[in-house]
């Protein structure tokens, strides 16, 4: 079976919107690699969209998996709980930032792990209000589409939304808008749609992922913090891109020293395997009633195992510091190519392993250069490589390698994207 012919069946058979970027078929991945139907490989640097931090199919996360499958696959921790479930819980209180008692709850999804932290902060303050910030991504369900400030192709034909979400600037050097201009757009917005006392949280990427890898100044988490404490209103952290090590911490709001009320996890908590979590303050966490929060599958016992064999791995392979290298290696690699095509290439960024490399016409910061990134895109199958974008204009690429990654497959990878790019460059 071909690649194409599988696409062909896939297009008949799974509706557009749930796309895909490549029509390559796996067959198999490894750590850093994939290899497709047709026996080619590729080096990924999206990591299945920040999810296998650990790599694939790390062979201590397949250990732990498979033995679970011969004790048992669902219980449904809501029904007949297990150790597994109450020991992640455990380790994820500890590792989240900051010193305040902590208790968890576990869902299947990032945006579940969203749409409970909301629950849990209108249960706890009795407020409605909700803001989120423009090009910001929490996820595809309604109320999630709702916090999200990009429509296209996330809320487009899709209303209409919750309400009582509100929206203000995020803080973007690059696109000359400070914290000052945030900070005072919510002040607007107490003014003008919502007073603080009715607001029952703020929710935050501390660097926003789809929107386009922008990481918030650490002033303006902390100025977050404050204004949550100074109204009384929950501050969420989103870290479900950012956290287990991706950003050069566990998670990146350690990197401006807040500790938020509550945090989202997900994507890389468990290698592969649908889990999520909140995080927060027990007295947060512990307003809605029994049985108000979970799910069928939320905490699914393979799901734990993996998480708990995830934590061993990074503590082990050191994989939070390792985060801050091959950040440095491939931040030191595109600015190289920035230097050479600053016309093209408007901005390098990374915090950690969360890289991107914004791409722009003319040597204008202001005018995006979608196409050339969509067509960097579109030819890296070609030349091996798995590469994602984001970004408003989708002109933005993002770097994601497994954290696992050896430094020659990263260098590989590296060298063949500088070929990709300088041959379309030239073009
Ligand atoms: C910051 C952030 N929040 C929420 C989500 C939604 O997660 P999921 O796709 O698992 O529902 C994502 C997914 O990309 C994300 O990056």
């Amino acid at each position: 079976m071909s690649n194409a012919d599988l696409q062909a069946r896939k297009v008949k058979a799974i509706a557009r919107g749930q796309g895909n970027a490549y029509p390559v078929y796996v067959e198999r991945a490894k750590n850093a690699e994939i290899w497709d139907v047709e026996g080619k490989r590729y080096i990924d640097f999206g990591t299945g969209i920040a999810v296998c931090n650990t790599g694939h199919s790390h062979p201590k996360v397949v250990e732990a998996v498979k033995a679970q499958l011969d004790n048992f696959s669902h219980t449904c921790v809501m029904v007949n709980p297990y150790e597994s479930a109450v020991e992640l819980a455990e380790k994820l209180t500890n590792i989240a930032p900051g010193d305040s008692d902590k208790k968890a709850i576990f869902v299947t999804t990032g945006a579940e792990a969203v749409e409970n932290c909301v629950k849990i902060a209108r249960a706890y303050t009795g407020r409605r209000g909700v803001i989120a910030f423009n090009g910001g991504f929490h996820g595809r369900t309604n109320l999630t589409m709702a916090l999200t400030g990009k429509i296209s192709p996330y809320k487009h034909q899709f209303g209409p939304f919750a309400g009582d979400i509100y929206h203000a600037p995020f803080p973007i050097a690059m696109h000359d808008i400070s914290v000052k201009d945030s900070l005072k757009a919510i002040e607007n917005l107490f003014k003008v749609d919502i007073a603080p006392c009715d607001v029952a949280a703020i929710i935050v990427e501390p660097v926003q992922g789809e929107g386009g890898f922008y990481a918030a100044p650490a002033e303006f988490l902390q100025a977050l913090r404050q204004l949550c404490d100074q109204h009384g209103i929950v501050l969420i952290m989103d870290e479900i891109q950012t956290g287990f090590g991706r950003t050069g911490k566990m998670f990146s709001c350690m990197h401006a020293e807040v500790e938020p009320d509550l945090i989202t996890m997900a994507k890389g908590i468990a290698g592969g395997f649908p889990l999520a979590a909140v995080v927060g303050k027990s007295e947060i966490m512990d307003a809605p009633l029994p049985g108000g929060l979970g799910g069928t599958y939320g905490g699914s016992p393979v799901g734990c195992v993996a998480a708990l064999a995830v934590l061993d791995v990074m503590a082990e392979e050191n994989l939070v510091q390792r985060a801050v290298q091959i950040g440095a290696t491939f931040n030191e690699q595109l600015t190289a190519l920035q230097q050479q095509y600053p016309q093209l290439i408007g901005e390098v960024r990374n915090q950690g392993a969360m890289i991107a490399m914004e791409l722009i016409v003319d040597g204008d910061p202001h005018q995006p250069n979608s196409a050339l990134t969509q067509a960097i895109i579109a030819q890296a199958a070609e030349h091996g490589l798995v590469l994602l974008a984001c970004g408003f204009y989708g002109n933005v690429i993002r770097f994601l390698p497994a954290l696992t990654i050896s430094d020659e497959v990263m260098l590989e990878g590296l060298q063949k994207f500088t070929q990709l790019f300088t041959q379309l460059a030239e073009a």
